[in-house]
């Protein structure tokens, strides 16, 4: 029976194998195992890999920088347990939202290492960052600026703010993923950006202490993070840089995503040459910290053989609209048998009333059957917080798996949790 690793594709968390009962494990899980105790769909996550991912980017920018940070965008997993666990790794967090605030500081992140962005923050959203003692507001706008100004003013407080730049550089990702072009709702253009600079020089309540620019998500090309810092030299000198830009994952075996290194090496490199080497400089890598640390597990329910074979499962676009809304790309195995000869060509289909609810539109399965288990990885980004209750389905919980343990961090919805909030 096999029993080695190199029959999976690399895009699985680290230390997943087959088992010897020829089965997918994960975080030392058996995954049919986890399914008979813990139902589908679940998002399996395994522990030790998102802590080694979170530990790769800290320490090569310790390596090459001395005053940093390497922030947590919690957009992609806004749940309790990462939280926790990436405040512990010593990362600090971006936060969108007064919800994602009201997780990252239930998660145990110093509010002073929490840095509140938003292109549409409400007065009240601001209320409650200035309250928690959030470290950075980020600012997006002239009527944001004035709105984060009279909201401190009214707090008679003050506020260390950035400025979010849009440097007109755009990443080479999809076009709902890329922020930093021109035309963005995101930021400043640099030429806008000189006067919101005059202006938070005048304030009383805000102190400008630097300027972050987000290039896009998934990005596979490094040039466009030289080209975004040079814009930022020409903006003047400031003690504090963040350097957005999702770093691209692998959702493919075919994949090639820049290597932690090589992207810390441009960033800094970048950074020393045209802005100094004495800045505090913070990275946000985005869901690469995140996305290949999970997997997801459903349970077939049907196959239907017309022109295509239908391998339909029991979640789909609740538990994961990526694939619908940016016609993202995945892999699926059968779980019960990841070795067997995937020979038959299917279309992985969802159980929403939607034909758009197909989760991989061209894959290679083992003689798929019902009640087979199959699984999706890399599903650690975007999958729970986009997550969703469509056609009713409650959504799926969330299992830390480590060292043959799993532990349940969310549990799964029930219908009374659909019913919740009906008055
Ligand atoms: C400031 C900021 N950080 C992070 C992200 C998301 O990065 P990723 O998609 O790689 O998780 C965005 C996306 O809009 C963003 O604006």
């Amino acid at each position: 029976m096999t029993t080695t690793t190199s029959v999976l594709s690399p895009v699985y968390p680290l230390g997943t194998r087959v088992n010897e009962r020829g089965r997918l494990d994960i975080g030392g899980c058996d995954a049919v195992e986890l399914v008979r105790e813990f139902g589908t769909p679940v998002y399996v996550v395994a522990e030790d890999d998102l802590r080694a991912r979170a530990r790769a980017f800290v320490e090569a920018l310790a390596a090459r920088h001395g005053d940093y940070d390497v922030l947590f965008a919690s957009k992609a997993f806004p749940c309790t347990a990462v939280y926790r666990l990436l405040a512990e790794e010593g990362l600090a967090c971006d936060v969108a939202s007064g919800g994602e605030l009201f997780l990252a500081l239930r998660g145990g992140f110093d509010p002073a290492r929490i840095y509140f962005h938003g292109n549409a923050k409400s007065a009240g959203e601001v209320r409650e960052a200035i309250q928690a003692g959030v470290g950075h507001i980020v600012i997006d706008s002239l009527h944001d600026l004035e709105r984060v100004e009279r909201v401190a003013a009214e707090m008679g407080r003050r506020q260390e703010v950035l400025l979010r730049i849009t440097p007109g550089v755009a990443g080479d990702t999809h076009h709902a993923i890329s922020t930093g072009q021109a035309d963005s709702k995101f930021g400043f253009a640099p030429v806008d950006a000189r006067a919101a600079i005059e202006r938070l020089a005048d304030t009383t309540h805000l102190d400008l202490v630097g300027l972050h620019f987000h290039i896009g998500s998934q990005l596979f090309e490094l040039e466009p993070f030289r080209a975004a810092v040079r814009t930022l030299a020409a903006l003047g000198d400031f003690p504090v840089y963040n350097v957005g830009g999702g770093v691209g994952v692998a959702y493919l075996a075919s994949d090639r995503p820049p290597a932690v290194a090589d992207y810390v090496d441009t960033i800094v490199a970048a950074v020393h040459s045209e802005l100094g080497p004495d800045k505090r400089l913070l990275l946000e890598p985005g869901r690469a910290l995140v996305a290949n640390s999970a997997v997801t597990l459903y349970t077939v329910q049907t196959v239907k053989r017309n022109v295509s074979t239908w391998v339909a499962v029991d979640g789909g676009m609740s538990d994961n609209l990526r694939p619908m809304l940016y016609g993202s790309r995945y892999e699926a195995l059968v779980a019960d048998r990841p070795a067997a000869a995937a020979d038959e060509r299917c279309k992985l289909a969802g159980k929403h009333c939607e034909s758009g609810d197909v989760l991989v539109r061209d894959v290679w399965l083992a003689a798929p059957a019902p009640g087979d288990v199959i699984a999706t990885p890399v599903t650690g980004a975007y999958g729970y917080s986009l997550a969703n209750n469509y056609n009713g389905v409650p959504r799926p919980p969330v299992l830390f798996c480590r060292d043959g343990a799993a532990r349940v961090v969310v549990r799964r919805e029930s219908y009374e949790d659909l019913a919740a909030r009906d008055l």
